[in-house]
């Protein structure tokens, strides 16, 4: 970041975590560590917790967490440098200059460059023979050239090295192309354009950056039909959302969530100029906790397929207990020959228009309406069993809302359904509530005696994929931050990690040794993003002892081993393992 080091680190000492915390949240002491209320999500039983000594924070319940300028860049909504500036205030310190310029490394300022070089090159393909199949295909799905323009659309041709050539012309290297994914290396080491024969979509930012790309295959049948940039330096596919670059200037007061990028595409054209999409992946927190800087309310709008259907419980999942306010937009289905077929967004839009999809908004339930139809439908509520169940499941579908007054709208809507009296279904819920508190209760207990069960993060995407290895990255961790000199026996590279998350986390203990900066996990945090942070904040919890150079040792060559036993090859396997064995044993 812009910030000196030394000016960060004399914020977070400036700016005590427990003082910034407590004009916020009302905190007791327990142990030695503070606990209180989440002010990130609903509770009853305090689970947030803030360690003094640490100078962290970290929810036991929802599983944020960080350090002191991650807290203020959550509570206060703000931005990194925003948030700096706000503690910096706070404690009457000067901000050093920091002008934008300085702001990105140079390594990705020159993505971003490059980015937005070839989004005008694929752009202006549009306008000559490269771009003639693709621009057939805007025709084919009724996309206006305005539209094109708007969005930034362009057209990679079919072929091998239109696009590196393109680039190498202005100056950008073999080796930038392939980091920024627009080029893959081939196995001779020649490399070749990732994206042919693709229309292309930029994945644009707030600021007007280009991130990355989508391409959609020209042809119906080639797979896959969407191609993404991986993951890069400037781009996360879970810290961004495809339009909104566009959907931020919008006057509605909510954001739809749709499936697809054309879905987002032929929205805007329709007039309905607030759609965004996840491209094709689950709603994430950091979508929403970006979304949240502009409206408060969400339309979710996925397509009516299983698929679709599995997208919006998980959205609603994340959504459940946050800021915004929620609808389910139920597209209906369209007939073909009697049948009835999917239809999402953008078939709709195309067969309707604007306005219509406008009137299903309208006409959208709520989340808990959206929940209670798709349990019902589940049943069969002629049958006297199945009524039983279908009330049970109500009943705890309801106790969840926090709300008395909403509880009791929802049972008398589910008591209707049921064909039973209102009190009934009332009694059922109400016992509901008792059984849910008592469970919490336990819930609670068991976690803050055991916050290590809790290590594993909440979000699928984090999920460690092998946690045999994870829990050795974890270890070497916690190893460096309690004995920095162990970091010199440390030879870790990004593919011996199970985890990406790890892995950030890991480089920048190491990069903070090689500049003696602190590592305290409070300092750490103020380098880490969002979901990193929270998770060193819930490893810093784990208990561990310094172990020095024989702990650290012996964690690599767990990693070692698992990432050996990952390739297939036993001959190479049993060479290796002898060789790490002689070394490290
Ligand atoms: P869909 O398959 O529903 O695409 O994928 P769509 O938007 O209806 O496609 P069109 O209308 O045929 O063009 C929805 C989204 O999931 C992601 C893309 O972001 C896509 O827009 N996706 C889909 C991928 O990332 N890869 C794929 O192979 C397919
Ligand atoms: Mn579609």
């Amino acid at each position: 970041m812009a910030f000196p080091s030394s000016f960060i680190e004399e914020l977070i000492e400036r700016n005590d975590i427990t003082d910034v915390v407590s004009s916020y949240v009302s905190l007791s002491r327990k142990g030695g560590n503070l606990f209180g209320l989440c002010p990130f999500h609903s509770e009853k039983t305090p689970s947030f917790s803030v360690s003094p000594e640490k100078q962290i924070y970290h929810c036991f319940g929802c599983g944020v967490g960080g350090g002191v300028i991650n807290f203020i860049m959550s509570i206060e909504n703000l931005s990194y440098p925003d948030a700096v500036h706000f503690l910096a205030n706070r404690a009457g310190m000067t901000v050093p200059d920091d002008r934008a310029d300085d702001e990105l490394p140079r390594l990705r300022r020159r993505m971003l460059e490059l980015n937005k070089e070839a989004a005008r090159w694929f752009y202006a393909n549009l306008s000559g023979d490269k771009g003639a199949k693709a621009v057939r295909y805007l025709e084919k799905r009724k996309i206006l050239p305005k539209t094109a323009k708007n969005f930034g659309l362009g057209a990679a041709p079919g072929e091998w090295d239109a696009l590196i050539n393109a680039m190498r012309e202005k100056g950008f290297e073999r080796d930038e192309l392939v980091r920024a994914g627009l080029a893959v290396q081939g196995k001779g080491g020649r490399i070749y354009d990732k994206f042919r024969d693709r229309l292309m979509f930029p994945v644009i930012d707030v600021r007007g950056e280009v991130l990355g790309f989508s391409g959609r295959t020209l042809e119906d049948d080639a797979e896959p039909k969407y191609l993404n940039s991986p993951e890069t330096l400037v781009f996360s596919k879970r810290r961004t959302l495809y339009g909104i670059n566009l959907a931020k200037n919008t006057k509605r007061d909510h954001f739809i969530l749709v499936e697809g990028n054309v879905d987002v595409v032929s929205l805007h054209q329709a007039g309905v100029d607030s759609a965004v999409a996840s491209m094709g992946t689950a709603l994430t927190t950091e979508q929403t906790r970006l979304i949240s800087r502009y409206v408060k309310k969400i339309v979710l709008c996925y397509d009516n397929d299983a698929a679709g259907i599995k997208a919006t419980d998980r959205a609603l999942d994340i959504l459940r207990n946050s800021e915004f306010s929620v609808k389910v937009l139920r597209l209906p289905n369209g007939i073909v020959d009697g049948k009835p077929v999917k239809q999402d967004a953008d078939d709709f839009i195309k067969k309707y228009g604007g306005e219509e999809f406008d009137k299903l908004i309208s006409g959208s339930g709520g989340s808990t309406e959206y929940r209670l139809t798709s349990l019902q439908a589940e049943y069969d509520l002629t049958k006297d069993e199945q009524r039983v169940a279908f009330l049970k499941k109500a009943g705890q579908l309801l106790a969840a809302l926090s709300s008395p007054v909403e509880r009791e709208i929802y049972a008398a809507k589910a008591a209707e359904a049921a064909g039973i009296s209102a009190e009934a279904m009332e009694r059922e819920v109400e016992r509901a509530v008792k059984n849910r508190r008592r469970n919490e209760k336990k819930e609670y207990e068991k976690q803050s005696g055991q916050p290590s069960k809790l290590l594993q993060p909440r979000d699928k995407a984090l999920r460690y994929k092998d946690v045999r290895s994870a829990l050795a990255e974890e270890g070497v961790i916690r190893q460096i931050m309690l004995d920095p000199s162990t970091a010199a026996f440390c030879d870790l590279e990004e593919s011996d990690f199970s985890s990406p998350v790890l892995w950030r986390i890991y480089s920048e203990l190491i990069r903070r040794c090689e500049n003696k900066q602190s590592l305290s996990p409070g300092a750490v945090s103020s380098s880490l993003e969002g979901q990193d942070a929270e998770v060193l904040a819930s490893l810093a919890e784990k208990p561990e002892t310094a172990g020095g150079r024989q702990a650290v040792e012996q964690y690599i060559n767990v990693i070692k081993t698992q990432r050996l036993l990952e390739s297939t090859d036993l001959a190479e396997i049993s060479k290796k393992m002898r060789e790490i064995k002689s070394n490290g044993g």
